[in-house]
């Protein structure tokens, strides 16, 4: 059956203009698009939604960042959504990204890793409502 996960090209791949393609990457994975917006957070909505790493070293750092310019938020169905976006972005760190993945392609450093994805179906719900509400997603 197909689910939905949740994704973001993050500020540093819409500002080098990688936007595109990503998208083109992800349609020709299999996915379908069933809500996607260009938005530009506030630190706080960006605290919001990293609230699980609060405790975290990094996560002033990843929430300015986050905060920093306008990312492209999307809601990404196809069977097995949140493994196969995972399978697609590839690992956190880019210098351990596969060939072939969005972050060995994309990303600079894991902190600025050009996209993120929900790492299980409970939380791909959570975070898809955080940014989408029901009428936005088709
Ligand atoms: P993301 O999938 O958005 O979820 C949490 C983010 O925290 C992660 O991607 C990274 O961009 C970021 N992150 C993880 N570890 C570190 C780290 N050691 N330093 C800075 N940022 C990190």
């Amino acid at each position: 059956m197909s689910s939905l996960t949740f994704g973001i090209i993050k500020p540093d791949a819409v500002k080098k203009g990688h936007s595109g393609k990503i998208i083109d990457k992800i349609l020709a994975g299999g996915f379908t698009i069933r809500g996607m917006k260009l938005i530009h957070m506030t630190k706080k909505e960006a605290e919001g939604f990293y609230a699980v790493h609060a405790e975290r070293p990094f996560y002033g750092e990843l929430t300015e960042f986050m905060s920093s310019a306008p990312c492209v938020v999307m809601a990404l169905e196809k069977e097995n959504a949140v493994k196969a976006w995972r399978d697609l972005m590839g690992a956190t760190n880019p210098a351990e990204a596969e060939v072939g993945t969005l972050r060995r392609e994309f990303a600079g450093s894991i902190g600025e890793n050009a996209v993120h994805g929900s790492d299980s179906d409970e939380n791909a719900t959570i975070e898809v409502s955080y940014f989408f509400s029901k009428l936005e997603l088709v």
